[in-house]
């Protein structure tokens, strides 16, 4: 099956050029000026893209499907996210599989494999949170690096959950050194939290906007320098999630000016949600609790994370999809409102992976923040490359997968849960209007969004063994 994309306007992150592009199969096997080769004669589809930016897939590199928090569940099953995400703009994405205490690592990556077998629309990789650091996980990291999980994700917050001390972070940072792994950090610092924690709530301080105030920026940027500062002493690649505070991110930067190989990623809430919003009446602010958590507007902390961006002292934007329903979920039951009355009781996380594209789109191109090309490489060539996924993924080039998206960039598109197809029952952008319209969708020559339809199934998406990063010097 061949398929001719003619007339657009190719956009990756380094070219913007009026090009044909021809598909065989799965893989871009042509790229040329616009009606300069004989393509459309024996294509056996032609579509015509006239006026619109031909782009690779979104690449997310940070969702949650069905993750295990608070008492619930993330709402979104492999199923419904991964098609959430087609619609979106995404044709890739890499989960987490999860290591909990008192369970082996590899336990926990065959279950999340399992998950999701059969069940995307896209396709996935996965990255393995290692719970507990004991000789087996160490070991077992080992395993996982020859199964294409080549990074691994550890905590300095959640204490008896996710939590592990310095000395296990730092073992774990030591084998990545030795095996070629990435570690990424959630880097809170979660023994100060708790303490914040419990006593906002003997004072009565219940709120969701107090989940926030007990995770003040400090906190953050002072676990990422301990966690760099770790890395650099093991020499192992670091990758530091969800960065939210601009002292933070300032840390990365100053390693990254030593020779470092430190990195870091944003997402969408941090960069257009605040304190507003979690102030929001009626317990709505519940919606925007995530941790690291959506900061003050006043200290500036967003227009920092653009400039970082465009500097690319943050290399990319995921989202951290880990979507909880305001009212009961149809089989999960009550999720958000657990922690009615109590602001630690609200299940960590928010929608994202369907939103991520356009209001990336808005923010950086359609309001003049980063280029075109800029946009691209941050939320897919960056990705791609940071992972171990470049070029097959990331990139619209001749032996490439077609993961191509084409856009209208003169429409525009109201961002709604009334759009949505994630399985959550709010959109946390509500009734923003952002530029640009995703028409179609393509996932390795599969059209999966066309004319508003979905095309697809569950078990199009192929897992990805996964390389180790290419950013590495
Ligand atoms: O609030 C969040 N981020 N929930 C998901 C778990 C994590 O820490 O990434
Ligand atoms: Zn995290
Ligand atoms: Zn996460």
């Amino acid at each position: 099956m061949t398929t001719l994309i003619r007339n657009g306007t190719v956009v990756t992150a380094t070219e913007f050029m009026a090009a044909d592009v021809l598909i065989d199969g799965e893989k871009v096997v042509g790229i040329a000026a616009p009606g300069s080769q004989p393509w459309e004669e024996g294509a056996d589809k032609v579509i015509d893209a006239k006026d619109r930016y031909v782009m690779p897939g979104g690449i997310d590199v940070h969702t949650h499907m069905e993750l295990p928090f608070g008492g619930t569940y993330a709402s979104d099953t492999f199923e419904s996210g991964t098609r959430a995400a087609a619609w979106g703009g995404t044709t890739t994405l890499v989960d987490f599989a999860v290591q909990v205490h008192g369970e082996r690592v590899m336990d926990g990556y065959e279950t999340w494999m399992e998950k999701a077998e059969g069940n995307c629309a896209i396709d996935y990789g996965f990255h393995m949170i290692v719970g507990e650091v004991t000789d087996q996980s160490l070991k077992d990291m080992d395993t996982l690096m020859g199964e294409g999980v080549t990074s691994f994700k550890l905590f300095t917050a959640y204490p008896g959950v996710l939590y592990s001390d310095d000395g296990r972070i730092f073992q774990a940072m030591q084998k990545a050194a030795e095996n070629g792994g990435t570690i990424m950090m959630h880097a809170e610092n979660g023994m100060v939290i708790d303490v914040l924690r419990e006593q906002a709530i003997a004072r009565g301080e219940t709120d969701p906007i107090y989940h926030s105030i007990t995770r003040p920026p400090i906190t953050e940027a002072e676990a990422t320098h301990r966690v760099i500062a770790y890395a650099e002493l093991a020499g192992c690649p670091l990758y530091v999630v969800h960065m939210s505070v601009k002292e933070a991110v300032a840390e990365v930067a100053l390693a990254r000016d030593r020779g470092s190989n430190v990195f870091g990623e944003t997402c969408p809430q941090y960069l257009f949600l605040g304190w507003n919003n979690l102030r929001e009446p009626d317990f709505e602010g519940a919606k925007y609790v995530c941790s690291t958590p959506v900061r003050d507007w006043e200290q500036g902390h967003q227009e920092a994370l653009w400039k970082y961006l465009a500097t690319n002292d943050l290399q990319l934007v995921s989202t951290d999809h880990c979507p909880f329903c305001m009212g009961d979920h149809p089989t999960l039951g009550t999720q958000k409102r657990l922690g009615e009355g109590d602001f630690t009781a609200i299940p960590n996380g928010m929608p994202g992976v369907e939103d991520r594209m356009r209001m990336i789109y808005h923010g950086a191109v359609g309001e003049g923040r980063l280029s075109l090309n800029r946009f691209v490489e941050v939320t897919s060539t960056a990705p791609a490359k940071m992972f171990g996924m470049f070029p097959q993924k990331g990139t619209i080039a001749i032996g490439s997968d077609a993961d191509i998206t084409i856009w209208d960039p003169n429409a525009s598109h109201t961002m709604s849960v009334e759009h949505n197809h994630m399985d959550v029952d709010y959109c946390a952008y509500e009734g923003k209007e952002v530029v640009g319209q995703i028409e179609l969708v393509m996932a390795r020559g599969n059209v999966l969004i066309s004319d508003g339809e979905y095309h697809g199934k569950p078990g199009d998406g192929r897992y990805i063994k996964r390389g180790t990063s290419q950013y590495l010097i």
